[in-house]
């Protein structure tokens, strides 16, 4: 175990910084003591409204009812765009670095303005209105952007579907949002190879009868086949529409978009979320946290899949009139340099990405480094998971030369933006901490009976009082909404993660306390994975936990128990492993699987998980109490037959 050490605000980087110690002291204290006020304040300097809110913030935790700015009317896209070209229409808005190497564009804020424009007419020339929904099932091109900005242009919501989701969760993901339109692209190139979305999107759209469009971009040029009137170019599309489309007035409840993202329980959920409080914080907590000044290139390397690519790649960013970078490719082609031959050759100041990346390129080793300078770098930051202090030193010393503040962001798809980190200027790090609460959050710890605990304690972490980016609902399911986030300790958001608080009154978190994963920074529910596995016709009844694992954070581990019938064997285990990835996704694809003649379980038939994690992280001491089990012997046999994962 590293020792940590406490690394405080280089006196340089605070000299510069936004935000020092005293003044997030100040601006802190004012946003939990006088929200309204300080929120109020925000909005004004942050955004641009057509028409003042008349109130604040409406509230009631108990219904999961949040409203911010109400009657406030806002365009996204005034904010994201229009409004900085007066100034600064020549300045870059996206840099795009393509899979390859010797590919890459600049895109200015005219140019952004008029892509968008013109493919927020083409939408509306497949008849696309306001408060419809749009499918975006798009490679890391800057016409997944376009995309999602084109939708707010207009008012429909976007449901981003990352793309390497299988054909069947997209096609769930379309019919819950009841998306009419599907916006993609022939094919993807990630690590020189093709990734096969076009073909994808035809087998999803072959079981959903209510998609009246499909607009594909050309990006590799492959021969992709047709599925005929529905189907159109995004060229053919947009090449003849005008440039100019006026902004849609929204209301600052309006829907924005829709990000499904995984629970505990049954098939992912589409997190909702709105128009004004979500641009505000991710506008916010961008220009903070990542102590932006104009000019700076800032790179932030997630998938606009995720919700850190929607609020820091596309929505903060660009609302703050940022150079944001966009990357097509993986940290790992042509070789483990990549991202650091990308950091010289755009002048990256500002570097955000995961640990689970990070861990994998220390272990390619430091001559990746060496062949790059780096020497424009100012702040890196993290994001998704927690990052242990190897990873973290090696970050500094090694990547930012010991010159960069790092930022362990902490947040959620359904916090919407950061709720827990460092500002630069203002807090000394701890290498694996997120530290301290961002404006307006206020984090708790609470026992499981949901008493707050005081001082230096663990327990489950949740916020008091609500936020402007805060999830609005679970699309066409509100009451999941309230029962997963609002039910369990009444009056308080859960996260569902557990955090340590020491005695700085610095957070640590230690992770999920429920059945969610984490692999490689993506969250995913082991109900999910467990109803992959059972749909195969070998499978009787499967449990699925995580355990430790190096690179990944956590890895997949599965018990299965086969059907009558059904022998084990090497290769029927492999067949389940890619029959996970076809069903959900690569990124679901088990890391171990074992035969399991039976599942403990309770007298009243409820599987015990506890047992199962603590046999797959190969932590048997801990094992703990056995005799509840229906039937105790069945963990003898899953005790000797446990891989042990290398
Ligand atoms: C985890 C990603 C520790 C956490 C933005 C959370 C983190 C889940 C951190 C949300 C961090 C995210 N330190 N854990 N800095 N950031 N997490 O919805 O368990 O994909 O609940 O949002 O990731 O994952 P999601």
């Amino acid at each position: 175990m590293h020792e940590i050490s406490t690394h405080p605000v280089p006196e340089d980087f605070k000299a510069n910084a936004l935000v020092n110690d005293e003044l997030y002291q100040q601006m802190y204290r004012a946003s939990i003591e006088q929200p309204e006020q300080f929120w109020a304040e925000q909005a004004n300097k942050f955004l641009d409204w057509r028409k003042p809110w008349t109130k604040v913030v409406e509230q009631d935790f108990h219904q999961g009812q949040v409203a911010w700015f109400v009657d406030g009317k806002i365009n996204v896209t005034e904010n994201c765009i229009d409004r900085h070209l007066a100034d600064r229409a020549n300045d870059t808005a996206i840099i795009w670095e393509g899979d390859n190497p010797n590919e890459s564009q600049n895109i200015s804020y005219q140019q952004l303005h008029d892509k968008v424009c013109q493919l927020a007419n083409g939408l509306k020339q497949r008849g696309v209105n306001k408060g419809d929904r749009v499918c975006i099932y798009m490679p890391m091109i800057p016409e997944a952007a376009y995309a999602m900005l084109a939708c707010a242009r207009i008012g429909a919501v976007h449901s981003v579907v990352f793309g390497g989701f299988s054909p069947d969760a997209l096609k769930d993901r379309i019919e819950n949002a009841d998306c009419q339109v599907v916006i993609t692209a022939d094919e993807g190139l990630r690590g020189g190879k093709a990734v096969p979305l076009k073909a994808n999107v035809n087998i999803a759209v072959a079981q959903c009868p209510n998609v009246h469009t499909v607009i594909t971009v050309e990006r590799t040029g492959a021969d992709i086949a047709s599925n005929g009137d529905i189907d159109i170019s995004y060229n053919a599309l947009c090449e003849t529409q005008s440039r100019r489309c006026d902004a849609e007035e929204m209301d600052s409840e309006d829907p924005l978009f829709i990000l499904y993202t995984s629970g505990s329980t049954g098939k992912p959920k589409g997190v909702l979320h709105t128009t004004g409080g979500y641009l505000l914080g991710a506008a916010i907590s961008h220009k903070y946290i990542f102590d932006y000044n104009p000019g700076e290139i800032y790179w932030c390397t997630a998938d606009v899949g995720w919700i850190t690519g929607h609020s820091y790649i596309v929505y903060g960013p660009l609302a703050n009139g940022a150079t944001t970078l966009m990357f097509e490719g993986v940290p790992t082609y042509p070789d483990a340099s990549r991202c650091w031959q990308v950091i010289d050759k755009h002048q990256v100041n500002i570097f955000y990405t995961a640990p689970t990346a990070l861990r994998a390129l220390m272990a390619q080793g430091d001559q990746y480094l060496t062949t790059s300078s780096r020497q424009s770098l100012r702040l890196l930051g993290t994001v998704g998971e927690p990052i242990n202090p190897e990873a973290w030193e090696w970050y500094h010393q090694e990547v930012g030369q010991s010159r960069c503040p790092i930022v362990d962001t902490w947040w959620q798809t359904e916090t919407g933006s950061v709720l827990i980190t460092p500002l630069p200027g203002a807090n000394s790090l701890k290498p694996g901490s997120a530290t301290r609460p961002f404006f307006g959050a206020n984090p708790v710890l609470l026992d499981p009976d949901g008493n707050e605990l005081e001082g230096a304690v663990s327990g489950n972490l949740a916020f008091k009082g609500a936020w402007p980016s805060q999830i609005r609902s679970v699309y066409g399911d509100h009451q999941r909404c309230i029962d997963t986030y609002y039910t369990t300790y009444p009056g308080y958001y859960t996260t569902g993660d557990g955090a340590r608080r020491d005695e700085d009154g610095y957070y640590w978190i230690t992770g999920r306390v429920d059945d969610v994963l984490n692999v490689s920074g993506h969250r995913m529910g082991t109900a999910e994975i467990e109803s992959a596995l059972v749909l195969q016709d070998a499978v009787a009844e499967a449990a699925v936990v995580g355990y430790p694992h190096d690179v990944k954070g956590q890895g997949i581990y599965c018990y299965v128990t086969l059907m009558t019938g059904y022998e084990w064997s090497e290769e029927l285990m492999q067949q389940l492993r890619s029959d996970v990835a076809k069903e959900i996704g690569a990124i679901a694809r088990p890391d171990i699987i074992q035969f399991a003649p039976g599942l403990p379980k309770t007298r009243s038939g409820k599987i015990m998980r506890r047992i199962l994690r603590k046999i797959a992280a190969d932590e048997l001491d801990t094992l703990g109490d056995t005799s509840t089990l229906a039937d105790p012997t069945v963990v003898d046999d899953l005790i000797d037959n446990r891989v042990i994962p290398k």
